[in-house]
């Protein structure tokens, strides 16, 4: 039997690793864990040597301390098993790039911050192909990215509001605004393939937060059917009221048994204007890490739980995207109505 999965992939690979400013000669590790995909691996490998980089590849071993399975969440901690494994560590810090196919990535590790220390760039790649394909960035993507952030930046308050309830003020005093845009071509920068997002973390906000049907909850990769009303109170969720989806997530906090993980976390919005919502439904859960929700443009992410600016390092974290809010950085409005403006 021949597999040739890899190769429709290893063109798409090299499209992404130029956007990442990948130059012969530059060091490149690919890094997997057993249950990565074999073609994205092979098709990282290849697209690395065809643009004539000095590329290894590295399987470490997987596994995920979270209270949820390494299931492409987008939650977790990332590969415990490379906290203890210094010659792991030792190839990120010494690569020009590393492209992360493991199941989780590290997104939430001290670990990443001594790689991208070194001035390593890590791109992280947990998607289906179809999600990939259709969402590789632009290279004009980081600067309407960064347009965002720089509004963030200026502004003294976000202000989301929606027709289903929510009414939720944010502070945006010291929010250490940041970006997403799919790819990584500073040195020590890490970026997601796909998104393009801008978010910031609110050092405290106000209000209330309506989950309507239709918005998705992650990591469970679901949709909302009935209504949730989140108390917004001091920055935490004081109160949930509503269905079935109100008490899964009363269920999620109360389970985590961790202060922490009822205090809100980042907050933005999606700028990736190729961005499917159905995808979730498209795909076994295992697939997707559900990038397409977490970015579309117009959009309104709000997560709960770590907060590197606030000293939380909670592994419980909830993203979730709404459809349909109006956002305004004090009197500008960004997104009207679910439709990213400009
Ligand atoms: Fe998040």
């Amino acid at each position: 039997m021949t597999d040739l999965t890899a190769a429709d992939l290893t063109d798409l690979f090299r499209r992404e690793l130029q956007l990442c400013a990948v130059k012969p000669g530059e060091s490149l590790v690919v890094l997997a864990e057993p249950s990565s995909r074999a073609e994205y691996v092979a098709a990282a490998f290849g697209a690395a040597k065809s643009l004539g980089a000095h590329v290894i590849q590295a399987t470490v071993p997987g596994g995920s301390p979270v209270p949820l399975p390494s299931v492409r969440t987008g939650s977790g901690a990332g590969l415990l098993s490379v906290d203890a494994n210094p010659l792991a560590q030792q190839l990120m810090f010494e690569a020009d790039i590393v492209v992360d196919l493991t199941n989780e990535g590290f997104i939430h590790t001290t670990l990443l911050k001594q790689i991208l220390q070194h001035g390593t760039r890590v791109i992280f790649v947990a998607d289906a192909p179809e999600v990939l394909a259709r969402n590789i960035g632009q290279p004009e993507d980081k600067l309407r990215a960064k347009e965002a952030v720089e509004l963030l930046r200026g502004g003294k308050e976000l202000v989301v509001t929606s027709a289903a309830g929510t009414d939720l003020v944010a502070s945006l005093d010291n929010g250490h605004p940041g970006y997403q845009c799919g790819f990584a071509d500073d040195p020590g920068r890490w970026d997601h393939w796909p998104s393009l997002m801008v978010v910031s973390w609110p050092l405290t906000s106000r209000g209330t937060i309506v989950l309507a049907p239709g918005d998705v909850l992650l990591p469970f990769k679901t949709y909302v059917q009935e209504p949730v009303t989140l108390s917004i109170t001091d920055g935490r969720i004081a109160d949930i009221k509503g269905g079935a989806d109100a008490r899964l997530l009363e269920m999620f906090l109360e389970d985590a048994d961790d202060e922490e993980a009822y205090y809100l976390s980042h907050m933005g919005w999606g700028l990736m204007k190729t961005a499917d919502w159905f995808s979730l439904s498209m795909y076994d859960k295992e697939s997707n890490m559900g990038m397409d929700a977490r970015a579309m443009a117009g959009n309104f992410l709000f997560s709960t739980g770590p907060h590197p600016f606030m000293g939380r390092d909670t592994y419980n974290h909830l993203d979730i995207p709404l459809r349909g809010c109006t956002i305004r950085v004090d009197d500008k409005v960004v997104v009207e109505e679910g439709r990213l403006l400009g």
